[in-house]
């Protein structure tokens, strides 16, 4: 039963990188997203991301979540959670669903307008980058 470790360098199937930093004891860790895609027409720029993750104890595959402020060039906000796995060969892959969170005016300006909210599962496999 090997173990899976959330830190490193990571993409996904849209093409996005993301850098974990060291997860410290406490589970806490922070890094960097770059996004490939945008909801908005701003040029796109690397943000941060703070997130949490299960003690390895004796279960190697550990759940986690964390957040990604787009305020670089976003007024949104994105939450992951999900799953470290690792098969017999070594080869880990972060199993994750995502939402995002689009600021409106008020909470009237309804469900459709108001709430720009993406649902989707998502894969990310370790890369060498490029990191830009
Ligand atoms: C925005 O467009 O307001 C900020 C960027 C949002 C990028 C989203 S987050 C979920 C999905 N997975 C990605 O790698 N990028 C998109």
């Amino acid at each position: 039963p090997f173990q899976c470790h959330l830190s490193g360098l990571w993409r996904n199937e849209l093409g996005s990188l993301m850098e974990i930093r060291e997860v410290n004891d406490a589970g806490e860790f922070s890094g960097e997203y770059l996004t490939a895609v945008t909801a908005t027409s701003n040029c796109i720029r690397r943000s941060p991301l703070k997130g949490a993750q299960h003690e390895m104890k004796h279960r190697g595959q550990p759940t986690f979540g964390f957040t990604v402020n787009w305020a670089k060039f976003s007024n949104s906000t994105t939450v992951f959670v999900g799953q470290c796995f690792v098969d017999d060969k070594r080869k880990e892959t972060l199993k994750t669903m995502w939402l995002l969170r689009q600021e409106v005016g008020s909470p009237e300006d309804g469900w459709s307008a108001t709430w720009w909210v993406g649902l989707a599962l998502s894969g990310f496999t370790r890369s060498i980058g490029p990191w830009i």
